[in-house]
């Protein structure tokens, strides 16, 4: 049963205080709760009071000291209603809950034997009676009593106020929160941990005690997230003028966990893989990943605890803006130019693949069943998507000015979507109606683009004609107010134009106002023939078409001012040849490598290039999901073949530049993630890829020789990968093993170890996933563990897709028995079975009788709506 966004109601019963004592035990954890609360002024007396509460024993529930009698309340599996309640009371429960049996991860669970918490979205009804909701905010109490030997570290958010010894070896801390915050943000941790520590100097001079709490042996391991920690701390006051607000910050490393952290007030609660670093055991990508998850949840303090919202619906207001925070954190940390390319990449595969499909919905979903299905790419990359085009709307300093504004207005309130856009219209006086719609429409809005050069006038013609494809909840989708970012190049000169639009100079880059179905842009004084860059650092998250030859690519490839732009012409580029070859090798005919296309990449490779890692990402081609995304039906075997292809033969072609590159950017200093380093391994990496295409002895050397040297994860992961891949399995063999061998320690890297097993391309793939489901290092309750095993081979296209249907199957399987753990996993995990209208009609069919095949058991709510969108 759907809950829809315009049913909304406000609280009948505020709570203002909220007392909580545990005392742990894995069967049967006792937790009592003492709640101060009030009726609403505008509810009406008589309101019954409800409180959620799912898989609670519950065995005291008191008003005002009084015990309540049997028929003064109900309960049933969701929740429990008392009918009749003064106007203010005191509120006391005692509930019994068991951690050890929560395989769920939500509410509190144990990990490794630790005790800890997740709670949002829904997650705190599993462990008190609560108006489990985000508008109703406490200040919070929190008692955690624990065994002293096994428990010596008891946390919980906000400042120690107590501690103390207690009969029979327990011992106990007291914590208060003074920041009023809803149930979701609640957080509780408790186990043998040990702690790195630093300090931290807000603006205003307050000092902030910083700590990161893992398991004794990887205390190794925190540096670059404690460092992350207070960039982004500095970061927060210098761009946004927020500064933090308690005397401590916690973050805890947990190996189980369903998701990447959470931001629960002053104590984080992080999946190991979101904070833990080494330069042995992590690749450069992690730490960026763990640099930029540090930093979300660190933002979130402000965007989205200190303002929160008011409903699930609005999820998009604290996850969109602090997406945005974090991707701007970034940028302004490294290569900013690599961060946008890195996200536009991401986005366009795997977001434009969500909003394509049955699961489609906008920014701000208007109704839903089960909430954790919707913590989403449309939610949080296109919400942050929508958050950047209004900060170029309305320019940095109007969105300053109207992020203060939010943040002063709605300091300790629970809000929505339009109170944030309201404060961005009102400081910069722009009507923002029409952009509204970008939260309320699903579906990846096009635009067709053409333009025409008029001599004798010296004018050129820019015409976009805009369409969003209407979705399940949207027949007729409307106009939106889209900006196009752009500049005219000339094509003779190769420099930049200067734009004139309506009499008025604009410079040589403009945002274009695209409000209209169709509008035609005239530029005046156009002194010779342009090409055009358009969507310059992908300035709406649309697909643009424009006519461009395989010449004006070529030519924005070097000449295009903006980086980001250049990487979009090598991309299209490569589509260009990736889609012949894929037609020849549907119909049967021999495929021949454009020459054009492999004397660009030359050109690429003799220029020096002023950043290595935008030039890494130019020479990768686009992934095998993005092509995907660009065929109106899907075939996984052709795309494999055409991408193939195309690598061998720039390999083949350009052997020595590469080789050239490769050894130009080796370098044995010590490892850091320094975007200098970084860009350098990058660039080395891909050249080695491309020398590993060719599959000569040479390149077979430096790639075992690299793996061998084993000087860092990035260089040592890179090679492993490229040995396993490459189908030989005298090199790659031995090498799993010595790896294997190496790390059976450490899950993170057996996590690696998993995942690139089976992303390979042989065939005995669908073997192998079965062979290390019955690993002992795999488990299906580890969140990480399925992730990489399973969730990895779901995006091998070639053997996920076998024409047998035998990896749909062993998905369904993982899918119907992982569903009876965790439920949310279940539902993630389940989501490249839903995109089956996108293949052939064999594939369709062997898709869709696994969908039928879930859906004929018992499920959860989460697998129910993915299984029943999917299949309606
Ligand atoms: N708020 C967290 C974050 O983005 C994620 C919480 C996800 N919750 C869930 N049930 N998946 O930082
Ligand atoms: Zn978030």
């Amino acid at each position: 049963q759907p809950v829809y966004l315009s049913d909304y109601q406000p609280p009948a019963y505020r709570v203002t205080h909220t007392a909580l004592t545990f005392d742990l035990d894995p069967a049967r954890t006792c937790v009592e709760a003492r709640l101060t609360v009030e009726r609403h002024p505008d509810a009406e007396a008589g309101t019954p009071l409800y409180l959620h509460g799912e898989q609670l024993t519950l065995e005291a529930v008191s008003i005002d000291g009084e015990p309540l009698a049997d028929d003064a309340y109900r309960q049933n599996d969701k929740g429990l209603t008392i009918d009749a309640v003064p106007a203010a009371f005191t509120l006391e429960t005692r509930v019994r809950i068991a951690p050890e049996a929560n395989t769920a991860l939500e509410g509190l669970y144990q990990s490794n034997g630790m005790y800890c918490t997740q709670c949002e979205a829904e997650g705190f009804r599993r462990i008190t009676f609560y108006p489990d909701r985000p508008d109703v905010m406490a200040v919070f109490r929190v008692t955690v009593i624990g065994d002293a030997r096994r428990e010596p570290v008891l946390l919980a958010n906000g400042n120690p106020v107590e501690r103390g010894e207690l009969d029979g070896g327990r011992h106990f801390v007291t914590w208060e929160d003074p920041h009023p915050k809803p149930a979701y943000l609640f957080a509780l941790v408790a186990g043998d941990l040990a702690c790195v520590e630093d300090r931290f100097t807000t603006m205003s001079g307050r000092d902030v005690t910083l700590q990161i709490w893992v398991e004794e042996e990887n205390l190794g391991k925190t540096d670059h997230a404690m460092a992350s920690l207070k960039r982004a701390m500095r970061w927060d006051e210098e761009r946004y003028g927020r500064e933090y607000d308690l005397d401590r910050f916690m973050i805890v490393a947990v190996n189980d966990f369903n998701m990447g952290a959470m931001e629960n007030k002053g104590l984080n609660i992080f999946n190991a893989a979101a904070v833990l670093t080494h330069p042995d055991t992590a690749t450069d990508g992690a730490f960026q990943q763990v640099e930029g998850i540090v930093a979300h949840e660190y933002f979130h303090n402000w965007s989205g605890n200190r303002v929160t919202c008011r409903d699930w619906f609005q999820l998009s207001l604290k996850e969109g803006f602090t997406v945005f925070r974090d991707q701007s954190f970034t940028a302004d940390s490294n290569s900013s130019a690599l961060k946008r390319i890195q996200d536009v990449a991401f986005f366009r595969t795997a977001q434009f693949a969500e909003d394509a499909g049955p699961t489609a919905h906008p920014v701000r979903p208007e109704s839903y069943i089960e909430i954790t299905n919707f913590y989403t790419l449309t939610v949080y990359e296109k919400g942050a998507e929508v958050v950047r085009m209004l900060k170029n709307l309305v320019g940095w300093d109007a969105f300053r000015r109207g992020s203060d504004l939010y943040f002063e207005r709605f300091d300790g309130q629970a809000v929505t979507i339009e109170d944030f856009v309201g404060c961005m219209a009102e400081t910069s006086g722009q009507d923002l109606s029409q952009f509204m719609r970008w939260y309320q429409q699903a579906g990846t809005p096009e635009i067709d683009a053409h333009g025409e050069y008029d001599y004798v006038n010296a004018e050129y013609r820019l015409t976009l004609r805009q369409r969003t494809p209407a979705t399940a909840g949207q027949q007729a989708p409307e106009p939106l107010h889209i900006p196009v970012r752009m500049g005219l190049i000339g094509t003779k000169s190769g420099h930049d134009l200067t734009l004139t639009l309506d009499g008025e100079k604009r410079g040589c880059d403009t945002v274009l106002h695209l409000r209209e179905p169709e509008q035609t842009f005239v530029f005046t004084d156009v002194a010779e023939a342009p090409t055009p860059s358009l969507l310059r650092h992908f300035s709406a998250p649309v697909k643009l078409h424009f006519p461009y030859s395989r010449e004006d690519l070529a030519f924005l490839l070097t000449q295009d001012s903006d980086g980001f732009n250049r990487w979009e012409a090598s991309q299209r580029l490569a589509m260009l040849a990736l889609n012949d070859l894929i037609a020849a090798h549907r119909n049967g005919v021999e495929k021949v490598m454009d020459s054009r296309v492999v004397d660009a990449y030359r050109t690429l490779l003799d220029a020096p290039a002023a950043d290595k890692a935008v030039l890494a990402e130019m020479l990768r081609l686009p992934s095998e999901a993005y092509i995907a995304e660009h065929q109106p039906l899907v075939d996984v075997d052709a795309i494999h073949a055409a991408r193939e292809f195309v690598r061998q033969s720039l390999g083949f072609a350009l052997r020595d530049a590469f080789e050239t590159l490769y050894r130009a950017n080796q370098s044995d200093e010590p490892y850091a993630p320094t975007p200098e380093q970084i860009g350098r391994r990058s660039l080395k990496n891909v050249a080695l890829g491309y020398l590993m295409a060719v599959e000569d002895e040479a390149g077979i050397a430096l790639c075992q020789a690299q793996f061998d040297a084993g000087h860092n994860m990035t260089d040592v992961r890179q090679a492993l990968t490229l040995l396993v891949h490459s189908g030989r399995d005298d090199l790659s063999a031995p090498a799993l093993k010595a790896f294997g061998d190496k790390w059976a320690h450490d899950p993170l890297v057996m996590d690696q170890w998993f995942s690139l097993q089976v992303s390979r391309p042989q065939a005995e793939v669908l073997d192998r996933v079965k062979y290390l489901m019955a690993h002992p290092a795999f488990s299906l309750r580890n969140p990480n563990k399925v992730r990489a095993l399973l969730g990895t081979f779901a995006q091998n296209r070639v053997n996920f897709h076998r024409l047998d249907g035998a990896g749909y199957t062993l998905l369904a399987d993982a899918v119907i028995e992982l569903d009876r753990l965790n439920p949310e996993m279940a539902a993630g995990l389940m989501t490249p079975l839903t995109r089956w209208r996108r293949f052939d009609d064999t594939r369709q069919s062997l898709m869709r009788a696994e969908l039928e095949r879930i859906k004929d058991r018992p499920l959860s709510a989460n697998v129910f709506e993915m299984v029943s969108k999917a299949l309606g």
